[in-house]
């Protein structure tokens, strides 16, 4: 494998989770794989799981991880090609990937939307550039539009926890008081899509996710008849889509509580603004699959830092 910056650049998805399920029971079998390799990590924006498992991931691989958060610490890099670079920014791009690709056998970039301009953000500027410039594989650590770590990871979590060969699994959304990108919303159902679950979206109105990734899934927007009977309630929130980044509901009635989740295991990418998206109640119960989730983030990404090593 070359990159890994979509959930569509998974192959099986059926064969990646048992793999990963096989590193999970086994961390260190493959330590020596990547010895003397570098895995660069390159943070725009704020994270603890990510940056943390995936460093991990990385040394139960052998490798050696080095991390800079880029907004702040780095020069400000400029991605217009062709640009008079006479503002704030003081490094193009083109040297910056190149250079950090002399240093690291592999670029890591976790670069947010600016939930302003939607076809900037379509374009996936940054993580592109890093793909264009960069001569070594590149990995997304949630882009723009999608989380594929995060994705692969609840794929595993609902593998490993359902007892039915085809659980219902719903996406709802949940209040919040920020504007949130549709990353690990997108990742998720691009995730379900390709297994063999029941699968429901339910939001209010005004804020569907982009219909080219959610295609022919069913979006329910009662929230009380998508929940009926569900395995798995993933619970998100993400801005309007169509109203571009905007917050058009703040609906606390559609917060996620014991009750309304019935017997099914509740998930969440974290971090979780408790008693917002989720009630104590259903956080602290044994139904959340949270903390398990948090845990294969880094067997997910052992899996394609592995899968990357092996074509290196
Ligand atoms: N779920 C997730 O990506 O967490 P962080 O933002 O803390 O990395």
């Amino acid at each position: 494998m070359k990159k890994y910056t979509s959930i569509n650049d998974i192959d099986n998805l059926t064969s990646w989770i048992e793999e990963a399920k096989e590193l999970k029971e086994n961390p260190l079998k493959h330590c020596a794989l990547g010895t003397k390799k570098t895995l660069g990590l390159l943070f725009f924006n704020t994270s603890l799981r990510t940056r943390l498992s995936t460093q991990k991931a990385a040394l139960n691989l052998g490798m050696d991880p080095i991390v800079m958060n880029v907004s702040g610490d780095a020069w400000g890099i400029e991605f217009e090609d062709g640009s008079i670079m006479n503002g704030s920014t003081a490094e193009h791009i083109k040297e910056a990937a190149a250079v950090v690709s002399q240093y690291c056998d592999m670029i890591a970039v976790r670069a947010f939307p600016s939930l302003k301009d939607k076809e900037q953000d379509e374009a996936e500027h940054v993580l592109k550039a890093f793909m264009k410039y960069a001569s070594v594989p590149v990995i997304s650590m949630e882009s723009a539009t999608e989380h594929p770590l995060q994705g692969f990871t609840d794929a595993i979590t609902i593998s490993e926890n359902t007892k039915k060969k085809r659980p219902k699994v719903v996406l709802s959304w949940a209040p919040h008081v920020n504007a949130l990108p549709h990353a690990v919303a997108n990742s998720f159902v691009q995730a379900m899509q390709k297994m063999d679950v029941e699968f429901i979206i339910t939001n209010p109105k005004g804020y569907n996710l982009n219909s080219a990734i959610t295609k022919e899934t069913t979006i329910e927007h009662d929230q009380i008849v998508a929940l009926k009977n569900a395995d798995f309630v993933y619970a998100k929130n993400w801005s309007s889509y169509e109203d571009y980044g905007k917050i058009l509901n703040t609906d606390t009635a559609w917060m996620l509580t014991k009750e309304k989740l019935g017997n099914a295991k509740f998930m969440h990418c974290l971090p979780v603004r408790r008693n917002l998206v989720a009630e104590d109640a259903v956080l602290d119960s044994n139904a959340s699959l949270v903390i398990e989730q948090a845990n294969n983030r880094t067997y997910a990404a052992q899996l394609v830092l592995k899968k990357i090593l092996e074509n290196l």
